[in-house]
C-alpha cells in the first residue's frame, strides 16, 4: 500500500498526520473517513503556484461534488480558491459557511428555477450556463432584478478521453452542455443579443475524469483558444475567460501514473501560450476545477474487520462494517483501491483476500483482490485514497447510518461530521 502525504508508519502502527490509526478507530470509532488537512492544503497551494494564480490571474476552483462539508468550504476560502458547485444544496452549504459568493461557479445541466433564483439572490460569480432552457430563466430572474449576471456557456467539445465510460462528458453525445457540431453554440451567441442582462464572459468545458493522458487536455485547449478567435470574428464578442474543467487523474492503485500537479498545470500553461501565440489572440484568463486531485489521496476509511469467510480454494471474503454505502465507486465503476492492517504495517503480506462490504447485495465488494497481512476478525483495515466521491456519493442503504468525519492535522484531530445516529435516520420520516 502506498503511503500518501503525512502518513507514517511507527512501531507497526500507520499513523496520518501524527496520529495512530488505532487510536482514531478507538475514539470515533469505525467506518471513519479520516482526512490529512495538511496535504488537501499542499495540494491547494501546488495548484496555486502552477496554475500561475498570483502571475496571471489565473483561477482554481474546487469541485465540491468530490466532498463539501463546511469545514472543507473553511479551507477552500481560507486557501483562496474558488469553489464549482452543481446544485442548491452544495451553494446553501457554500452560503452557510461564508464562503465569498464572488468565488463561485455554478454548475449543473438542469439547475430548477429555485435553484437559479438562489445563485442569483446570492450573488454568486459566474453561472455556467449549459442549455437554452436555463438561459431563459436566468435572463427574466435578472431583468426583474434588474441585475446583469456573467455567465459561461459549456460547451461539448466532443473529445474523447480515456478513462471510464460511466464519467466520461466530453463527447458529442452527451447530456452536458452546447454542442459544437451542430451550431448549438452559435445560436445560443446570436441568442445573446436579445438579453440585456447576461453577459457572457467566458466558455468552460470539461472532458471527464480521472484521465492520466495529457493529450485530451491539449486538444481542449486549442478547441477553447479556436473559439475565442472565432466567436471574435463571427461576433465581436471578447471571451476573456476560459474555464477547462477538472479532471486530473489521481493513484488508486500501481497500474495508475498520474501526473503531477506542477507537469499538469505547466502543460496547459504552455500549451495556451503557444497556441493563442500561432492564433494572434491574447491569453485568456484560465479556470480549472479539481476536485479528485486535492482531495482523493487526502482521504481513507477505517473499518473493522469482523466475519472471515475462508471458502477453501476458491476464496476467502473479509468483511468489513461498512461498504458500498461509504464507496459506492468500487461497485459502480468496478475502481480498485489499496488496503492494509493498521497495526500491522511492517508484517509481509501473506493472502490474497476479498474485501466485502455488510450491505445486502453480492456487488457489495470494496477490493475483489487484496494482499493482506494474518488479518484476525477486530483487525481494523484502512482503503487508502478514498478522499473523492466517497462520502459526497454515500447512502443509507439497508438503513445504514452515515460514518464520521476526522481531520487529522500536526498530531491533532478534529470531528468534522459526526456519526449519523440511529434517531438522525429517522429525521424526515412521519407517521
Ligand atoms: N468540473 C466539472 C464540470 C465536473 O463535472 C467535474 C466532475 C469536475 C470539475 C471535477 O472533476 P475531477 O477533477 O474530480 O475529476 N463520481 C465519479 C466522478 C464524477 C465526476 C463528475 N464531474 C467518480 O467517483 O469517479
Amino acid at each position: 500500500m502506498k503511503l500518501h502525504g503525512n502518513m507514517s508508519i511507527k512501531n507497526n502502527t500507520l499513523y496520518i498526520g501524527g496520529v495512530s490509526c488505532i487510536e482514531l478507530a478507538k475514539k470515533y470509532s469505525t467506518p471513519l473517513y479520516v482526512y490529512d488537512e495538511n496535504l488537501i492544503r499542499s495540494n491547494c497551494k501546488e495548484y496555486k503556484k502552477y496554475f500561475r494564480v498570483k502571475e496571471n490571474g489565473n483561477k482554481v476552483a474546487y469541485a465540491g461534488k468530490a466532498f463539501l462539508p463546511l469545514y472543507m468550504c473553511n479551507i477552500i476560502n481560507e486557501e483562496n480558491l474558488c469553489l464549482d458547485v452543481v446544485s442548491g444544496g452544495e451553494l446553501y452549504t457554500a452560503y452557510k459557511a461564508n464562503f465569498p459568493m464572488e468565488n463561485i461557479l455554478f454548475h449543473g445541466n438542469n439547475k430548477t428555477i429555485d435553484e437559479i433564483k438562489m445563485g442569483i439572490e446570492l450573488g454568486v460569480g459566474r453561472f455556467v450556463v449549459d442549455n437554452f432552457y436555463e438561459l431563459d430563466i436566468i435572463e427574466d430572474l435578472c431583468k426583474n432584478k434588474n441585475i446583469t449576471q456573467e455567465i459561461y456557456f459549456r460547451i461539448t467539445p466532443g473529445i474523447e478521453a480515456h478513462t471510464h465510460d460511466y464519467i466520461k462528458t466530453g463527447q458529442i453525445d452527451s447530456k452536458f452542455g452546447f454542442a459544437l457540431i451542430n451550431g448549438d453554440l452559435y445560436e445560443a451567441i446570436e441568442k445573446l443579443s436579445k438579453y440585456k442582462n447576461i453577459k457572457l464572459v467566458g466558455l468552460h468545458a470539461h472532458i471527464g475524469s480521472q484521465i492520466f493522458d495529457i493529450e485530451p487536455f491539449m486538444d481542449e485547449v486549442d478547441i477553447m483558444m479556436d473559439l475565442i478567435k472565432e466567436i471574435k470574428e463571427k461576433f465581436d464578442i471578447d471571451l476573456k475567460e476560459i474555464d477547462l474543467g477538472g479532471g486530473i487523474g489521481v493513484y488508486y492503485t500501481k497500474e495508475d501514473k498520474p501526473n503531477s500537479i506542477k507537469e499538469f498545470c505547466e502543460a496547459i500553461i504552455n500549451r495556451v501560450d503557444k497556441k493563442c501565440n500561432k492564433l494572434g489572440i491574447k491569453v485568456p484568463k484560465l479556470i480549472i476545477e479539481p476536485g479528485r486531485s486535492i482531495i482523493a489521496n487526502a482521504g481513507s476509511t477505517l473499518y473493522t474487520i469482523g466475519s472471515i469467510k475462508d471458502i477453501k480454494d476458491v476464496r476467502t471474503y473479509v468483511s468489513v462494517d461498512g461498504g458500498m454505502t461509504d464507496n459506492i465507486r468500487p461497485s459502480l465503476y468496478k475502481a480498485g483501491y489499496e488496503c492494509s492492517i493498521v497495526n500491522k504495517m511492517k508484517y509481509e503480506k501473506v493472502n490474497n483476500v476479498t474485501v466485502a462490504g455488510k450491505c445486502c447485495e453480492s456487488g457489495d465488494i470494496l477490493i475483489t483482490h487484496a494482499n493482506v497481512m494474518e488479518i484476525e476478525s477486530g483487525d481494523i483495515l484502512i482503503i487508502t485514497s478514498t478522499g473523492a466521491y466517497g462520502y459526497s456519493m454515500s447512502s443509507n442503504y439497508n438503513k445504514i447510518p452515515k460514518s464520521a468525519v476526522v481531520m487529522v492535522r500536526d498530531g491533532d484531530d478534529k470531528l468534522v461530521c459526526k456519526r449519523q445516529s440511529y434517531e438522525e435516520l429517522l429525521n424526515l420520516e412521519i407517521i
